[in-house]
């Protein structure tokens, strides 16, 4: 068959078996004329070959050329699995070796790389010599500016089978909730978050927008009566953040629904597809897991059967009675939104008091919050929105939208948009849109939190930030 054999799938009672597969050349270690150690990696899986001197079969010609091979090479092995003399030290290689036979060289690496990934992937053992925690030997930024070689290593590898496996379990428990999956342009006549964070482009010599989110075309699906929507996409944000948590592309998972009562609804709703992701990840990517601790170490996120929900202003009332001040040195304001250094000592004393990694912040205050959000009855100061937060830090925002026309006319003027220049948008509520709620997540955020990674440029595949652009 063309499926070429997956090192992974090899196992102990294959011994004795014949085999041929592709992988690279990871590391080679001579031990004489006579004898010379190959490992050979696949993704995330390594196998340790062995060629060993053999009149008529293996000559010490083949091991002085093979010794001399360049890593990185990409090969074509053939041999026998075989249980090896003295079992392989390393916990990431496999406990079965191979006996080589033959060698091909399939792709030879032309260019010097600027690190191996086994270099990549050695881990410091000296606590001084760790970076941020971490314990890789090459630095995030040297990483970054050569990505390629460094999306080779089992780090990288897991790392985005763990962000396709946090879309996929979006998507199908999403699926299974009635949702229907949408695709809205990207293209905009206006700003859908704040004016100020949005490229403009040239269109056809009228000004257009990188959509920021999905925000208005999704609001705009309930008001065709979809009832139930989600997307996966690309969301543009021109903000000049340099942070370990902000990019100026990411892909959004939004999702909006019409309720019948309450915002909580939709809070139900997304709490279980977050529940349903954490799971996934941690049963189904266990190998994956494991193997980024090893240069990211962190505990497995922690979360209750029930997500704490807890209002906004008794969040910063827990900040204010721990003697907590804000950068001026102030109590926090209950009517104002948090900094990042406010909420991950919030995350600190939510851990202490609730046990958890994962909770809610619900009814922001109205300061915090775009114009579609729709206030809180109860008390105008405050709204029908919501943030989730994992480690401290935020992942979602979202809440109930205004849905009816006049009000949401009066909320833009009030921040200085005119309702003309969002007509279409607009003629939604003024036809009749049901009460609805939604929210969005941020799957290189989510990742980047999930698993500790200390910055999101890591979660990313080829990450747009404003510093760094492809010349
Ligand atoms: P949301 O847009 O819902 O708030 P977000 O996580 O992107 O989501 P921002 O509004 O961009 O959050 O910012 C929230 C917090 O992030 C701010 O209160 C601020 O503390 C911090 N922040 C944003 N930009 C920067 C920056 N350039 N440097 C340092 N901190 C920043
Ligand atoms: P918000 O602006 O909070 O809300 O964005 C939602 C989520 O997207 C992620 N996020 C980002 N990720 C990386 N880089 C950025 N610059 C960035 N900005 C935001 C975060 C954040 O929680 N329309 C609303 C959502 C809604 O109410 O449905 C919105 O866009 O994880």
């Amino acid at each position: 068959t063309h499926q070429r054999l997956d090192i992974s799938t090899i196992t102990e009672d294959m011994a004795g078996q014949e085999v041929v597969f592709r992988c690279r050349l990871h590391h080679v270690r001579s031990m004489g004329a006579k004898l010379t150690f190959l490992i050979f990696r696949q993704q995330i899986s390594t196998i340790q070959g062995v060629l060993v001197e053999e009149p008529g079969k293996v000559s010490a010609i083949m091991i002085h050329w093979a010794e001399h091979l360049r890593t990185g090479n990409i090969l074509l092995v053939k041999g026998v699995l075989q249980k090896p003399q003295i079992p392989v030290k390393s916990a990431s290689i496999h406990t079965v070796e191979i006996k080589v036979s033959d060698l091909h060289v399939v792709v030879r690496r032309s260019e010097p790389v600027p690190f191996s990934v086994q270099e990549a992937e050695i881990t410091i053992l000296d606590e001084n010599e760790k970076v941020d925690g971490r314990q890789s030997q090459i630095p995030d930024r040297v990483r970054l500016a050569n990505r390629i070689m460094d999306l080779r290593t089992a780090t990288s590898q897991s790392i985005f089978r763990i962000q396709a496996a946090v879309g996929n379990l979006f998507r199908s428990a999403l699926d299974e909730q009635r949702f229907v999956e949408i695709h809205t342009p990207k293209l905009q006549g206006a700003a859908t978050e704040s004016g100020a964070s949005v490229f403009k482009v040239n269109y056809f010599g009228r000004s257009a927008f990188l959509a920021q989110s999905p925000q208005l075309a999704k609001q705009m699906a309930i008001a065709s009566d979809f009832e139930r929507v989600y997307e996966i996409g690309a969301v543009f944000r021109a903000e000049n953040s340099n942070t370990h948590r902000h990019l100026t592309e990411y892909t959004g998972l939004d999702l909006e629904m019409a309720i019948e009562e309450h915002y909580h609804e939709m809070m139900d709703v997304i709490d279980h597809t977050l529940k349903t992701i954490f799971n996934g990840i941690y049963t189904r990517y266990r190998t994956e897991v494991d193997l980024i601790k090893e240069q990211f170490p962190s505990e497995d996120l922690v979360w209750l059967q029930e997500t704490p929900r807890i209002p906004f202003r008794d969040a910063v009332q827990l900040l204010t009675d721990s003697g907590w001040l804000n950068e001026d040195g102030e109590p926090v304001s209950p009517l104002e939104d948090l900094a990042t250094r406010d909420e991950i000592r919030l995350g600190e004393l939510m851990k202490e008091k609730y046990k958890t990694d994962y909770y809610i912040l619900d009814k922001f205050p109205r300061s915090a919050r775009p114009f579609y959000t729709m206030p809180d009855a109860q008390d105008e100061r405050y709204t029908n929105s919501f943030d989730v937060f994992v480690r401290g830090q935020e992942i979602i925002s979202g809440g109930q939208r205004i849905h009816e026309s006049k009000m949401l006319e009066d909320n833009m003027r009030t921040v200085g948009i005119d309702p003309d220049d969002m007509a279409e948008y607009m003629e939604g509520f003024k036809w009749g849109a049901p009460p609805h709620a939604g929210c969005g997540v941020g799957l290189e955020r989510i990742v980047m939190l999930i698993l500790k990674l200390g910055n999101i440029r890591l979660a990313s595949l080829f990450h747009r930030d404003p510093k760094s652009f492809p010349a």
